[in-house]
């Protein structure tokens, strides 16, 4: 029997457009389809070769040392992050671009170029310095939208420090623990960020927990919103104090390939966060790579990811990837509802966006205020869309390709993980054909496979587990001091093989191309049939009248389990069907058309929101529990908000 079984058709097929795929940087499916079977057969071949690409202090011996389940990539190499992103445009075409173009959520606005971006960081990366900041010590980050942010990140890899970037609307409790763990010597904040149109504290909401972090010598605090804000003698000084009066030049410390560059935390949808550490010169050679190709990046293009610094794909795709590309990142502070729900789309059309790159998450959201606001808006320079974070849903990828991309840009969905530190599956947007609701195939050097249990391949369209096969380069290489949670986490449920563990289930179709299911820990059984959530919240999310829906089993007497299906509305469509046990009705029909009696949902429920983390994915878990146990347990850290969770066990009673 199959470890998931598959119940979702979807069989439309998007070729690159002519007009695209000749300007591609992969432009040739046959030989695209030649390069990934040479680099399967030979992947650290493959990524020394693009390793070649970066700037290297010193050369590397060897491509991988690999000790199951440890890896070490670039032997002997010395390199850094903060040289490779700048110092390498400097003196060229490119030193006088623009690197940075930010807009505050209030309108105001600035531009940072290549050279401009290195002075600030070299001054930076000086007072760090000054304060005793050396190499292998950890800077704590906690900021909002700023081009500071991506400076603090460059400043501390340019002199070595470790970045422990934690998202800035995380509490204080959380970012306590966060640098506790990870042992920070030095915190790099601002004094409040613009959001949703006011001025929220970061410094302020964080002061007095700040005293319960032994290792913490000095808070830098940036002037954002120029709000009153607690100052602690001796511990806490002004940004602009300590970078006023250093020197704007700064060396490049050579470091090893393995030097830790960052730890990032990561709680997944559940249990306590991991420190996810990630280090420099295998890092650096997957997410240059990755961004080049993947978004096709030019020299002429504006390039804006809308993830937030605190979270791997503001480290991947905001920093570190297309700086390495000389690109020209553009950066929003706000929220994406501020002053309305089309800020993206007054944003693409005022700044010529060419690249967008959000989650499924987002795109739902802005489906759910229906397609007049984005159609108010010129969005034509737009000409390729990305996607990350959660499977996208079929209907919202249609939305996505037909209402933003205008039928044209092709769409990237991109597979990957804190963890996996750059994108492991996508279609390479000049050579792969798409479908809507997949990331299509993993990239060359990426041994990525559907296994049973036994780390056996799956038959096409067998549902199965996700592994990677063989070790790549921007892969963890720990979790922050803990060995033992990184094995067992990762490595232990296919020790056998040596394979890596992703979390996710999978299937692959009769093309290879990869269909993720959902976590693993979500899966529900009816009936002895393990469903995959997302291909159930797939079926429900393409009735036009729903915009979001999250699929839970609760114990039944009968089938072992049964459905509940937790549903948000597209914008009217309550209203516009007052009864809604017949609109319950009507969606369990729905479902048993789509995919089949099996998984029609025992219940439905509708709700104005779901639980989400703060990145955007749906917490199941916490649904899980309320509709077995009434009550929610565990830790709830990452919930981004928790009258969600009041609101739906109120509407349960
Ligand atoms: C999910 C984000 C389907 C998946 C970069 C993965 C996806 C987890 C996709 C990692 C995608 C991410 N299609 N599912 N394109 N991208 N996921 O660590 O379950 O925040 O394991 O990294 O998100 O989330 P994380």
């Amino acid at each position: 029997m199959s470890e998931i079984s598959s119940v979702l058709k979807e069989s439309r097929l998007f070729k690159p457009s002519t007009d695209f795929a000749k300007r591609a940087h992969f432009h040739n499916p046959s030989a695209y389809k030649k390069l990934r079977a040479q680099a399967e057969k030979r992947p650290d071949k493959f990524w020394a070769d693009q390793a070649k690409h970066l700037y290297w202090q010193k050369p590397f011996k060897k491509a991988l040392e690999w000790k199951f389940p440890f890896a070490k990539w670039f032997i002997g190499g010395k390199i850094n992050a903060a040289e490779n992103c700048l110092d390498v445009h400097l003196g060229s075409e490119r030193q006088n671009k623009a690197a940075i173009i930010w807009e505050g959520e209030p309108g105001d606005a600035r531009t940072l170029t290549y050279l401009q971006l290195s002075l600030e960081v070299n001054k930076l990366a000086n007072g760090l310095k000054s304060l005793g900041v050396k190499k292998g010590d950890v800077v704590g980050v906690y900021m909002g939208m700023i081009p500071e942010a991506v400076i603090s990140m460059l400043a501390c890899a340019r002199i070595g420090a470790t970045h422990n970037v934690v998202f800035g609307g995380f509490s204080g409790e959380a970012l306590r623990d966060r640098l506790n763990n990870s042992k920070a010597k030095v915190l790099l904040t601002q004094d409040g960020a613009f959001r949703r149109g006011s001025a929220s504290a970061l410094k302020g909401n964080v002061h007095s927990i700040l005293d319960q972090i032994p290792t913490l010598e000095k808070a830098v605090v940036l002037k954002r919103t120029n709000q009153d804000t607690p100052m602690k003698d001796g511990r806490d000084i002004w940004w602009s104090d300590l970078v006023g009066k250093q020197s704007d030049s700064c060396k490049a410390e050579a470091l090893d390939s393995e030097h830790p560059l960052f730890i990032l935390y990561t709680s997944g949808s559940t249990g306590k966060p991991k420190g996810i550490l990630h280090t420099t010169g295998g890092y650096l050679t997957q997410v240059k790579y990755t961004t080049h190709y993947t978004f096709d990046l030019r020299d002429e293009d504006i390039y804006f990811c809308t993830a937030d610094i605190g979270w791997v794909t503001g480290h991947s795709y905001v920093t570190y990837g297309p700086l390495m590309n000389g690109a020209t990142v553009f950066m929003y502070e706000g929220a994406p509802n501020y002053p309305g729900p089309d800020r993206f789309w007054s944003l693409i059309a005022k700044h010529k966006i060419s690249i967008f790159y959000t989650a499924p998450t987002a795109i739902r959201a802005f489906m759910r205020s229906g397609d007049d606001l984005p159609r108010k808006h010129d969005l034509t320079s737009l000409r390729l869309l990305g996607s990350v974070g959660e499977p996208i849903n079929p209907e919202a990828w249609m939305w996505y390709h037909d209402v933003i991309g205008g039928k044209h840009c092709p769409i990237v969905d991109t597979w990957w993980q804190t963890e996996t530190g750059a994108i492991m599956v996508t279609p390479m947007p000049g050579v792969v054909p798409t479908k809507p609701g997949t990331a299509t195939l993993p990239i060359p050097g990426i041994l990525a496979d559907v296994v049973d249990r036994n780390g056996k391949s799956c038959k096409a369209n067998e549902g199965g587990l996700l592994v990677v096969k063989h070790p790549w380069p921007a892969m963890l290489r720990t979790v922050f001091g803990d060995k033992e949670r990184y094995t067992k986490t990762y490595w232990a449920d296919f020790k056998k093989n040596k394979f890596y563990f992703s979390g996710d289930g999978a299937r692959k179709d009769k093309d290879g191309y990869i269909w993720i299911m959902g976590r693993v820990d979500d899966v529900v059984n009816v009936s002895g049939h393990r469903l995959g959530t997302a291909e159930v919240e797939s079926a429900i999310v393409s009735n036009h009248k729903v915009a979001e829906a999250a699929v839970v089993a609760r114990p039944d007497e009968l089938k072992g389990s049964a459905l509940v299906a937790f549903v948000t509305l597209k914008a009217g469509a309550k209203a516009g069907n007052p009864d809604l046990d017949a609109l319950k009705t009507e969606l369990k029909n729905w479902v048993a058309k789509e995919i089949g009696p099996i998984a029609k949902p025992d219940d439905i429920r509708f709700a104005d929101a779901l639980p989400k983390t703060r990145s955007g994915k749906i917490m199941r878990r916490l649904l899980r529990e309320m509709v077995t146990t009434g009550k929610t347990s565990g830790d709830t850290s990452t919930l981004e908000d928790f009258s969600v969770l009041e609101k739906l066990r109120q509407d349960e009673e």
